[in-house]
């Protein structure tokens, strides 16, 4: 089980190896939390800090990248929609923090 901390909305939950955060959100109805629009790396508007465990996740995939490398992002930014607990070694805790539109 990966644990994972939403800040600042201040959600906790534990999520399965390979189970998206997306779908565990939807499961508790809690999904604006992440701001998700095209749920699919194409909007970035779900652009979120990991502030700690980060190896808890699975790596971003080609589409994700793709998009973060357009933005700019840095190395601790990824895609709310697209976080995925990794398959091996999820004991990490992540902490997640909303990016506020335009302050990357
Ligand atoms: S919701 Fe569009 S990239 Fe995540």
């Amino acid at each position: 089980m990966l644990s994972v901390r939403i800040e600042p909305a201040g959600i906790a939950l534990q999520l399965e190896p390979g189970e998206r955060l997306l779908d565990a959100l939807d499961d508790l109805e809690r999904v604006e939390v992440l701001a998700v629009s095209c749920r699919a790396a194409n909007c970035a508007r779900c652009l979120v800090r990991i502030h700690q465990g980060g190896d808890g996740l699975v790596p971003p995939d080609a589409d994700e990248t793709r998009l973060l490398q357009m933005l700019g992002a840095s190395s601790d930014q990824r895609l709310g929609c697209q976080l995925r607990a990794a398959f091996e070694g999820s004991q990490a805790v992540v902490s997640v923090r909303l990016v506020a539109a335009g302050a990357r």
